[in-house]
């Protein structure tokens, strides 16, 4: 096996890798869907006062089914009924408060907020443990403080964080609008003269387990829209994030030590990276996802100032990214320690992507150069990456750019059957290489010829394995 250093497994060992990624992310799906379910409510049947309740949006019955037919209704806790008044100008925040405790501290809540209005918010700390597992519907709009001196900074600066929930449900076709144009002129990314500080995030969820988040939009968050952190058990569906392209640092969904993640069905255009995964993060999936405008998908930025920082397990199933200044990256920092191993991206469309393929062990989004640690004593380990199927048209002549550290190179990285043209069309798209290993499938274009051609007595079953199990 010729361009496999000796301490890396062998490509066909990858080979069974993926299918083990592949087996364990179906697995993953089943509990997530099932244990996720239970918290949630959805049912079209006909049901008796008070399961229909005005006010909630199509399709959610206040009320659970239980196996032997009859309605159980829950505890709702509507936050009108706790004097919010829902006019775009009153500080509701007391009434949420009042009301989340009320959910919070009974068995089988919703918190209730009313479609058709919109409640002017400040910082939310709604927190658990709770007396069981609760829904949220956010049917109507939250509206976050305008001006950034209003908004109360807080432990985990987020404007609304859950935290130490077991079993949460936040869905109901509501919006949450950040209003951040006044935090993003204060960030320094768009002001040199600006001091750089964080800007609070839209919505975070921390120490949650079994989470799902579906049916809500996002938009303009001050800086980052979700923030999934050490959370277990996460399904989110049909969310819509929208920021304006230069809007600095608000990533669509961050996802930091978090495992058993499954994202569908969502799209997201905003200044920074639609989806990024981040250190302690295992088993996450995202499926049926549209980005751009914004920085692409990324795995990382990890190992900066030398941290150990690990990620594993993440695949990419079905996106297609438009006009993003990437498409999927992996980004570390020089002098960083940990790995990150097993990523699987496939079936993607990039249309007009400034670089759809990149692997960057040199990242540095450091405003002064000399703190960028390119001296490369160490780097974060990068191994078993399987790009397939990936199609569409580059912005810039080179397409793919894995650029590896020397004193740890990329290992066992495998393409099947890449397309991607230079969208100007005047001449081929290109490859740019430098200590990578692994092997090519298929037809891959441009050719990365720093990767030899997968041996044909090893294009047999495990790599048909690899695809299709
Ligand atoms: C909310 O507004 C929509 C559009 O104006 C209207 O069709 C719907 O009946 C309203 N729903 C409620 C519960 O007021
Ligand atoms: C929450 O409700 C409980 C009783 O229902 C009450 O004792 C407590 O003071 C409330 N806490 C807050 C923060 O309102
Ligand atoms: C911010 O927090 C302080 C102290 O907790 C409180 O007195 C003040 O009312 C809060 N401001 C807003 C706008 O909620
Ligand atoms: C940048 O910030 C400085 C100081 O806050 C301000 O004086 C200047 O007008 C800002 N420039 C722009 C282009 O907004
Ligand atoms: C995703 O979208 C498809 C097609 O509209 C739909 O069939 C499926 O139920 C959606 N999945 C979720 C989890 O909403
Ligand atoms: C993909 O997600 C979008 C929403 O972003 C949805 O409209 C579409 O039906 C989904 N497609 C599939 C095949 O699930
Ligand atoms: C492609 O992207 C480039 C740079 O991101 C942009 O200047 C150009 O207008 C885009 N082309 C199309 C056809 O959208
Ligand atoms: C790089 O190495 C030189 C010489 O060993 C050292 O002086 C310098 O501090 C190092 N820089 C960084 C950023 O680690
Ligand atoms: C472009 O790529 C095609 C297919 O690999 C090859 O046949 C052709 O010679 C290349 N053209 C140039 C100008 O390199």
């Amino acid at each position: 096996m010729a361009g496999l250093a000796s301490t890396d497994p062998g490509i066909l060992t990858f080979l069974f890798h993926v299918t083990a990624f592949r087996r364990r992310m179906m697995m993953m799906m089943m509990v997530i869907i099932i244990t996720t379910a239970m918290c949630s409510s959805s049912s079209e049947a006909a049901r008796p006062w008070p399961c229909e309740f005005e006010g909630f949006q199509d399709g959610f019955s206040p009320c659970s089914s239980d196996s032997d037919g009859s309605w159980t209704p829950f505890n709702v806790v509507n936050v009108d009924w706790h004097g919010a008044k829902g006019d775009g100008v009153t500080d509701d925040t007391q009434a949420f408060m009042d009301a989340w405790n009320e959910t919070c501290s009974s068995e089988s809540s919703v918190l209730m907020i009313p479609v058709n209005k919109t409640y002017l918010v400040n910082h939310l700390e709604l927190r658990g443990p709770c007396a069981s597992s609760v829904v949220v519907e956010v049917a109507g709009t939250l509206l976050a403080p305008s001006e950034p001196s209003a908004l109360n900074n807080s432990h985990g600066n987020a404007w609304i964080l859950f935290s130490y929930i077991n079993g949460l449900t936040v869905e109901g076709g509501g919006t949450l609008d950040g209003r951040g144009q006044q935090w993003w002129d204060l960030s320094c990314k768009r002001n040199k003269s600006n001091k750089c500080k964080d800007a609070p995030t839209t919505l975070r969820f921390s120490y949650v387990t079994n989470l799902k988040v579906s049916d809500l939009m996002s938009r303009d968050s001050p800086q980052v829209h979700l923030i999934f952190s050490n959370c277990y058990g996460v399904d989110v569906a049909n969310v819509q994030v929208q920021a304006p392209e230069d809007s600095p640092n608000t990533d669509g969904i961050h996802i930091a030590a978090t495992q058993n993640v499954l994202v569908r069905n969502s799209s997201m255009g905003t200044g920074d990276d639609c989806v990024s995964i981040v250190s302690g993060s295992a088993d996450i999936r995202l499926e049926n996802i549209t980005c751009g405008p914004g920085h692409g998908i990324s795995v990382g930025s990890l190992g900066k100032g030398g941290s150990n920082d690990f990620v594993s397990v993440v695949v990419v199933d079905g996106a297609v990214l438009t006009g993003t200044a990437n498409g999927v990256r992996i980004k570390t920092w020089a002098d960083g320690a940990g790995a990150a191993v097993g990523m699987i991206f496939e079936n993607i469309q990039m249309i007009n992507v400034s670089h759809p393929i990149i692997i960057d062990q040199r990242y540095c989004d450091s405003a002064s150069p000399s703190s960028c640690h390119t001296n490369e004593t160490s780097a974060v380990r990068i191994s078993q990456v399987y790009y397939r199927n990936i199609r569409g048209t580059s912005a810039t002549k080179q397409a793919i750019k894995l650029q590896c550290s020397q004193v740890s190179p990329c290992t066992n990285l495998l393409f099947e059957d890449v397309d991607l043209v230079w969208d100007m069309g005047s001449a081929n798209s290109t490859t740019f290489c430098e200590n990578a290993q692994g092997f090519l499938m298929g037809s891959v274009f441009p050719y990365v010829d720093c990767l030899p051609p997968l041996p044909e007595a090893d294009e047999g079953n495990a790599a048909r394995l690899a695809r299709y199990s």
